[in-house]
This record gives C-alpha cells, structure tokens and sequence, in this order.
C-alpha cells in the first residue's frame, strides 16, 4: 500500500518557499510515529530540508540530477516509480510505504494514481503568501475513513474509492489540463 503523509493550513498551504511556517510539535509526532520503520519517497527539495535523514526508515530521494549525491545509506532514483519499485524491497514496506513530499512528488503520485491512502493533518492557521499546496480532492473519489480531533490538529485518514469509468474520464480530462 502507498500513502501520503501531509499537513496543510486551512487552505491546503503545505509550504512557504523552502519552510512549512507553523510549529505543531503533535503533528510532528503524528508523523514519526506513522512513518517509523516503513520506506519513505521525497522529492530532492524535500529532502534538502531536513537536518539528517529520517532515522529508523529506509530514505528515497528522487532528482533527475544524474550526479546527485546523497549521504550514505540514501538512495537516490531518478522517477517515481522506480522509487516505489526500491521501496517495495526495504524493510517496512509489506505494511505501507509513505510519500512524503513536497508539493511536486504528491501531485506526481496522485495524478499517477499510485496512492491508496492519505493521512492529512490539518492546521488551523492560515498561512499568508504559501506557494505549495496539496490538493488531492480532484484526482478522487477519496472515502473518508476516519477523522480525528488531536487538539492542535485534525488527522483525517482518506482511502482511495472505487471510480466509474464515466467518471475516470472526467478526472484524466482534468489532469490533462484540458
Ligand atoms: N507540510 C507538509 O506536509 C510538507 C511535506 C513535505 C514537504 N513540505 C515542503 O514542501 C516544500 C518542497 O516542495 P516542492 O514541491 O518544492 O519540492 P519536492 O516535491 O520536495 O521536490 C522537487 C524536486 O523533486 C525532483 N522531481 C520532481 N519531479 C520529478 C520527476 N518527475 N522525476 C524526477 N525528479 C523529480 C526534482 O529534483 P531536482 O531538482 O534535483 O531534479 C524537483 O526539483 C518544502 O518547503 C518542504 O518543507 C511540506
């Protein structure tokens, strides 16, 4: 199974520039503890955001820089289906592997239809001036499976729904741009 793990403001803000601008210590949380001991697929900018690489998980960065290099133990590929092809080798990944930004490897991942479920926290702030953003609901159905109140945040849990073709039809029209 392939999920998303992501928090937005309000708006469907999941970034400012390089910087997610608010501080959620339980969401965080939230997050080390559903990713611990599963894959995880980032985009290179992603990457390049965090201090170290995500401890106790195996780390897949995907560039199309042919010479990138990445500190040892990370493995780097060069699209995101050869990175869910690795993933599915490495510890972790008969129970789910997690994609985990930003903006450009979600909507890869979503307008490729290679996500079964979303774990999506919700913020409440609003964010002036963000410029990435998720925004899943176009590339549905999506069933909500659970929500929950954690507080300072609410998690809802999403999983893919079963589409008619009628309506594949309309949602690859809209992915197409046209
Ligand atoms: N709020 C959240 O939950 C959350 C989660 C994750 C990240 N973020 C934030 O999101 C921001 C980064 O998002 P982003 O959209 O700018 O970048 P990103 O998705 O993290 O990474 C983009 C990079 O991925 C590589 N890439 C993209 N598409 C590719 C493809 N088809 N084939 C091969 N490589 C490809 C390219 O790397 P190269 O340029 O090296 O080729 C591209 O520059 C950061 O601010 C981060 O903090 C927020």
């Amino acid at each position: 199974m392939n999920s998303i793990i992501v928090a937005t403001d309000r708006n469907g803000c999941i970034a400012k520039g390089a910087e997610i601008p608010w501080k959620c210590k339980e969401d965080l949380r939230h997050f080390m503890l559903t990713t611990r001991g599963k894959p995880v697929i980032m985009g290179r900018a992603t990457f390049e955001t965090l201090k170290q690489p995500l401890p106790g998980r195996t780390n897949i960065v995907i560039t199309r820089q042919s010479d990138y290099a990445a500190p040892d133990g990370v493995i780097v590929c060069h699209d995101l289906e050869s990175a869910l092809e690795t993933a599915e080798g490495c510890p972790g990944a008969d129970e789910e592997i997690m994609i985990t930004g930003g903006q450009q490897i979600y909507d890869l991942a979503l307008q490729k239809r290679l996500v079964d479920r979303i774990y999506l926290s919700i913020i409440p702030v609003e964010v002036e001036g963000g410029d990435r953003f998720f925004h899943f609901e176009k590339y549905g159905p999506w069933g909500l499976k659970t929500e929950e109140d954690r507080e300072t945040f609410m998690l809802y849990i999403f999983e893919r729904a079963e589409i008619d073709p009628g309506e594949e039809l309309e949602s690859d029209s809209i992915s197409d741009g046209n």
